[in-house]
């Protein structure tokens, strides 16, 4: 019964997706268990006329193989506008989601256009002190959720339920939105629209838990998609630079509804550099020549909002604070041919806190905001290396730079990614193996 949680150890987009598609292979179901159309995760695969790119933001990032079961569990928060067109996204180009492909918790809560109304409102309203949010209403949907007032994926199936649930909250959210000056929601024409819509979905809604205890039961390999990284936890990140949810490794147990005794491996994916997008501290971020390099050749702009991604060197302490609080296993390396043609390559192996040297980040926001890397310099190279299909095939120096990475963050290095394609993939070790 191998279970994998896949977790961004950064500051989000280390390639997730991209990892969690190669892995599918060897998975039955794949389960994103948090966050929602927050995420961009991307996928290139090479068809005949070339390779193709497919950016999802709800459907787990299994959808592209044949016979997996793809389930969003109950922890995310889901707008069903957003998953029905990449749905019809998909089948544009070729890929029909069957009924048995895609499973909906019918207890994951739905994100309402007054969520998104208010998330936008209010990063407006807070002028110089944005956290930048990706304004798809995660923060208010996942208010409304802890508030028990949320609608749910079932509400979406019963109009009585539906119109209960909007009854309580629109009256409330309208209040706040006419402060804003936003026009106000519609209880009926929403009650309307939401049913329809469900209408559309309910072919796919079911039980998670219950599906995801059978397939343990069968010995079923699951992976667990983690959106965001591991500094955006709304516990354990950097607050209020945050998202809403738990991006770290217990977030999937809580929000698949799975016993972490059902866990046998934690993959952290890390970018060869950081990237952060949005606001909030960010101690390697470069506003030089490197910094633009590595945003030019990463083409580090949000698969999402489109936002260009602010970009730095690898952090080590933040690297050491992600082992610690999601217990990776082992780790992916991404990116690592963005640093093809560098000089000089810098790691960051402490920071610099008030005269008080960190090996661990702390993620206070306002102590990490004052944070000063202490950097070590390793040579770069510049071979291509995105053809490379072993460790043996790469430059001394990028071999060397890997084993760094891996030694100052304490986790062994499981897969190196060389290139967004599937092939530009050196997996040393799959988290399967052995479980
Ligand atoms: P995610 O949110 O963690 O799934 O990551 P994103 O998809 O938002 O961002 C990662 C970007 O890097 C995507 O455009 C990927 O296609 C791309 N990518 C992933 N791995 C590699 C790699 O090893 N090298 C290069 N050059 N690009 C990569
Ligand atoms: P993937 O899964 C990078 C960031 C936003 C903002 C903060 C809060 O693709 O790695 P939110 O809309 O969640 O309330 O925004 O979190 N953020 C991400 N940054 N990758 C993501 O997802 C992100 N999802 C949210 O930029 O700083
Ligand atoms: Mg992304």
């Amino acid at each position: 019964m191998p279970g994998c949680i896949v977790i961004g150890a950064q500051w989000g987009d280390e390639g997730k997706g991209k990892i969690v598609d190669i892995l599918t292979a060897e998975a039955s179901h794949v389960v994103r268990f948090q966050g929602g159309n927050n995420a961009g995760h991307t996928l290139v695969v090479d068809s005949g006329s070339g390779p193709v790119k497919t950016v999802l933001h709800l459907i787990p990032s299994g959808i592209l193989h044949d016979d997996k079961v793809c389930v969003i569990a109950s922890g995310v928060v889901v707008d069903p506008v957003v998953l029905l067109q990449e749905v019809q996204g998909l089948a544009d180009g070729g890929l029909e989601v069957a009924d048995d492909a895609l499973l909906i918790s019918r207890d994951a809560h739905v994100i309402m256009p007054y969520h998104c109304a208010v998330d936008i409102a209010r990063e407006e309203r807070r002028a110089g002190s944005k956290i930048g949010t990706t304004g798809r209403g995660i923060g208010p949907a996942y208010e409304d959720r802890a508030a028990r007032r949320g609608v749910r994926i079932s509400d979406l199936l019963d109009r009585d339920a539906l119109r209960e649930r909007l009854e309580q909250v629109v009256p409330e959210r309208n209040v706040a939105l006419e402060w804003f000056g936003v026009a106000p929601f519609d209880i009926d024409t929403l009650t309307d629209e939401y049913l329809a819509i469900g209408d559309k979905l309910r072919r796919w809604v079911g039980d998670c838990r219950q599906t995801l205890a059978d397939a343990r039961r069968s010995g079923a390999a699951i992976l667990y998609e983690g959106a965001q990284g591991t500094l955006l936890d709304i516990g354990h990140g950097t607050y209020p630079f945050v998202t809403s949810s738990h991006t770290t490794a217990g977030g999937a147990c809580t929000g698949a509804g799975v016993p972490p005794m059902s866990i046998d491996a934690v993959l952290g994916i890390a970018k060869a550099y950081a990237t952060r997008v949005g606001s909030g501290p960010f101690p390697t971020e470069l506003f030089d020549a490197d910094g633009e390099a590595l945003r030019a050749a990463g083409h580090e702009f949000g698969a999402t909002t489109g936002r260009p991604r602010r970009c730095g060197w690898f952090d080590a302490p933040v690297m050491r604070y992600a082992v610690m609080v999601n217990g990776f296993t082992s780790l992916a390396i991404t990116k690592l041919d963005v640093l093809t043609g560098m000089d000089e390559l810098k790691i960051c192996v402490a920071h610099d806190v008030d005269g008080q040297r960190l090996d661990v980040c702390r993620p206070d926001a306002a102590a990490m905001e004052r944070a000063v890397p202490v950097y070590e310099s390793m040579p770069g190279w510049t071979e291509d290396i995105t053809g490379c299909q072993s460790v043996d095939e790469l430059p001394a120096n990028a071999r060397a730079f890997v084993d760094r990475l891996s030694e100052l963050s304490g986790c062994p290095v499981g897969i190196i990614s060389v290139g967004p394609g599937r092939r530009q993939t050196i997996v040393l070790n799959s988290p399967f193996a052995g479980s």
